[in-house]
């Protein structure tokens, strides 16, 4: 049998989360057109623009986004075997305090079983496909025993491998010591957190809100996204989570965005820092350094579509046994319908050979392999 290939970042808006998006009418939502047109999904701020019909605002939202059956198909067109489905971005974020827990119990129990359907009716060897999880956090709940506990109810159920996270945590960032209890319970349940962006940075990043709408969603996802991943996780090393929690397992998505490139910068800016007490300073700063954090708490997906960006990661990990396949769908459709297979998808693939092609082990290993062994699939 072929080996496997392993999805480790795919997501799905579930029909019942993509209701709740209708039902809104700040951002995120989903606006129907009444003339029948192909619905908008609005989540990004950038793409809540007055100056833009309804219709028009956003991107196209159809089945893909929610249908398991096309999930599916999308998997069997790409040889895919395996899928870890997580809850697309923003997630939980914008809900009201009290009903967080509900929303986040509902979603993951409707993963849940969708992966146990999807896996009971996989019939044929030639034709395997199967489904898991990683689970959404109550994050805006009123107490953050609420997510401690939703942490631990998602170790009970059979498909889940993790839990899928956003930048902003409890609304503070990632450094805010009130997560405390949440990398505790990640830690304690050995639970993998896949940390993934969806804030981006601020317009005048770019320019200003007139530059970054003039090329559509070029620079908040080719720039903002990987950016935001990477402050977000220099800001939890800076304040010590990987310190106070040396055995947290985070995987990083779009591998780490710039992360893996700037490392070296980081743990310079580090060691020439005053403030911090190792270099006379108040500040306590980080202990264990970048290099240590990222050979033993971070994994990194392998969705970075070209071979200079996958030479980083892999070597940032400090091997290929760190990296994981992923797809991103169904993100970045082809636009054009003729197109067989994905242009973003068989660009990872060809990134991954391209970069590993003289050991045909590492090759299995990023695209199955490794998500078998660390995600713990079968
Ligand atoms: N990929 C994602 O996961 N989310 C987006 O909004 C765009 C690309
Ligand atoms: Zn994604």
């Amino acid at each position: 049998m072929a080996s496997p290939i392993v999805d480790i970042h795919t997501h799905v808006y579930t029909p019942a989360y993509l209701d709740m998006l209708r039902a809104r009418k700040n951002v995120p939502y989903v606006h129907d057109p009444a003339n029948g047109a192909d619905s908008r999904l609005i989540i990004l701020a950038s793409d809540d623009d007055a100056g833009t019909a309804l219709g028009q605002r956003g991107r196209p939202v159809d089945a893909s986004y929610s249908d398991i059956e096309v999930k599916l198909a999308f998997m069997r067109k790409h040889g895919i075997t395996t899928s870890v489905i997580s809850l697309a971005n923003p997630w939980l974020d914008f809900l009201e305090v009290d009903d967080a827990q509900v929303w986040s119990e509902k979603i993951n129990n409707d993963l849940e079983e969708t992966c146990a359907t999807v896996n009971k009716d996989s019939k044929s060897i030639s034709e395997v496909k199967t489904l898991y999880a990683f689970g959404a956090l109550p994050l805006s709940a009123p107490d953050p025993s609420i997510i401690v506990n939703e942490i631990k109810r998602l170790k009970t159920l059979s498909h889940m491998r993790g839990v899928i996270m956003g930048t902003s945590g409890l609304g503070k960032g990632l450094d805010d010591a009130g997560l405390d209890p949440v990398w505790a319970a990640l830690e304690e349940t050995q639970t993998i957190l896949f940390l993934h962006p969806h804030y981006g940075l601020p317009d005048e990043a770019f320019g200003g809100p007139e530059v970054t709408q003039r090329y559509g969603h070029v620079l908040p996802l080719a720039l903002g996204f990987p950016l935001e991943t990477t402050i977000a996780v220099t800001r939890m090393l800076l304040s010590g989570v990987f310190d106070r929690f040396p055995n947290i397992k985070i995987l990083l998505a779009h591998s780490g965005g710039a992360l893996p490139f700037l490392a070296g910068r980081i743990e310079s800016c580090i060691a020439h820092e005053r403030k911090f007490v190792a270099n006379g300073g108040s500040t306590q700063g980080p202990v264990r350094d970048v290099w240590t954090v990222l050979n033993t708490n971070i994994y990194l997906d392998a969705v970075v579509y070209g071979e200079a960006g996958l030479k980083a990661a892999i070597h940032a990990a400090g091997g290929h046994d760190r990296l994981l396949f992923g797809t991103d769908n169904p993100f970045f459709p082809p636009l054009s319908e003729e197109d067989a297979t994905w242009p973003s998808v068989t660009t990872n693939y060809k990134a991954i050979e391209g970069t590993l092609s003289t050991d045909k082990e590492a090759v299995k290993a990023v695209l199955g392999g490794n998500a078998i062994r660390i995600l713990n699939l079968n």
